[in-house]
């Protein structure tokens, strides 16, 4: 059974949580920012707090610190939540409708543009509601039942299991740690990365006569890589070489740290755009996954006559409030967006110092984008570190055997929380830690 929350975990990271928890938002909180992301207004959220806005992150393991499923805590741009408004007092939540399609694919290559330079066409952008929605079509229509997928590891969870519902095999690509020893210690020196594609393993698994697509996620979610464009490249030039198709989710690419740069995958060369798909959406970068309104890219003219004519009831599922949501974060939620991504930064750095000091024996490389961690537990010969954390700390985490075979003995860790809330966790973590005499 489970335990129920107790001065078991009160450190002084605990203690100093719980007073954050006690001043409840919105008490004592003095001049908004202009952006409306009030990080002092997040700092003072506790569980309780979080609990009570009912998340699936804070719901679902009740007691628990939720470090698991990939939302945040830092409520919503102002402009997302003025447009939700608007669109109920006007009633306009019907089907979506053409018009809002088009408005959200305008918003989207403005977006594309202003951030990472890309000038893509509008008419070549499309709506459904979720990512995982247009993986499903990717799989049924252009890979295929019957035949395989490569995706590398460790890998976001459904990238594993939704391919096995169209009847897709999977064949997992382990990435390589580039730093030496995968084990204690291992922190990637600046300016590298610490892991690598194995090329030639991935070349084996597209020479399998079953293969038709590969899955690169840029920012790579849980590794938190960020793709240069060369090891873009020879992706590309490998895929052509057996035709292979490239279905690119570049969902993460708001949140691509200083030193690294997005590049989307379609924009490497023309061989690129006519091979990939690429799926984004607002949903992470902004955090409304619950609207329901992610975009895919189509840059192939064949891709896009298919999608419109197969795909026609998935932009049918898409929600005009995701739309109204989407279209407000990409045109005026740009301010907002600069200063949550400096306070996942500050996060990010909190992580590392733990990393470096108490836990400096969990296998570890800071991530280059991204809001999330994974954190190699083999050197303290934990197996099964997220049962052991959510048992021994009350943090519920990923188990990274989730992620694929190379994930066994890690855990994802979804860092953006309040800065308190992650002291308190990784405290917490390393108590528990402590207590076995494990660090
Ligand atoms: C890499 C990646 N792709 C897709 C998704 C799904 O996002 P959504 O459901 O908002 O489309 C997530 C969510 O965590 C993700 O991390």
């Amino acid at each position: 059974m489970i335990p129920t929350l107790s001065h078991e975990f009160d450190s002084g990271a605990a203690a100093a949580s719980a007073a954050v928890a006690a001043a409840a938002p919105g008490h004592g909180v003095g001049v908004r920012p202009a952006s409306g992301f009030d990080a002092d207004a997040i700092d003072r959220m506790g569980i309780a707090d979080l609990e009570a806005v009912g998340s699936d992150k804070w719901t679902r393991y009740p007691g628990c610190i939720g470090a698991f499923i990939a939302e945040m805590d830092f409520g919503l741009a102002p402009a997302i939540q003025q447009a939700i408004r608007d669109a109920a007092d006007r009633c306009a939540l019907g089907y979506i409708p053409e018009p809002w399609k088009r408005r959200v694919a305008r918003a989207c290559a403005a977006w594309q543009r202003d951030r990472y330079g890309w000038d893509v066409d509008p008419s070549r952008i499309r709506v459904a509601p979720d990512i995982l929605e247009i993986l499903e079509v990717f799989l049924r229509e252009v890979v295929g039942a019957g035949h395989a997928i490569v995706v590398p590891t460790p890998a976001y969870m459904p990238f594993l299991s939704v391919p096995r519902l169209y009847g897709v095999n999977v064949i997992e690509v382990p990435m390589l740690r580039v730093d030496g020893d995968v084990h204690a210690g291992t922190h990637a020196p600046g300016g590298e990365s610490g892991w690598a594609f194995d090329f030639d393993a991935i070349e084996r698994a597209f020479a399998e006569p079953s293969t038709r697509g590969f899955m690169l996620c840029n920012p790579h979610n849980p590794i938190g890589k960020v793709l240069t464009a060369d090891e873009m490249r020879r992706i590309s030039e490998l895929a052509a070489r057996h035709g292979v198709r490239v279905f690119s989710d570049e969902i993460h690419a708001p949140f691509v740290y200083e030193g690294h740069r997005h590049v989307p995958f379609a924009t490497i060369s023309e061989l690129a755009a006519r091979q990939s798909w690429t799926a984004t959406s607002a949903s992470k970068s902004f955090n409304i996954p619950g609207t329901k309104c992610a975009q895919v890219i189509l840059t192939n003219d064949d891709d896009l006559d298919l999608w419109m004519r197969r795909a026609e009831w998935s932009e049918h599922q898409t929600a005009t409030i995701g739309a109204i949501a989407t279209t407000a974060a990409y045109e005026q939620g740009g301010a907002w967006y600069e200063d949550m991504l400096g306070y996942v930064r500050r996060n990010e750095r909190l992580l590392d110092e733990w990393m470096r000091g108490l836990l400096h024996k969990v296998g570890y490389v800071p991530p280059q984008g991204t809001y999330i961690a994974w954190l190699d537990f083999t050197p303290l010969g934990l197996d099964d570190p997220a049962g052991y954390f959510y048992k021994k700390a009350h943090v519920a985490l990923t188990d990274g055997r989730e992620c694929g075979r190379a994930g066994a003995g890690c855990v994802r860790m979804n860092f953006a929380m309040p800065t308190p809330l992650l002291a308190e966790c990784l405290t917490r973590m390393a108590d528990a830690l402590a207590a076995d005499g494990l660090i």
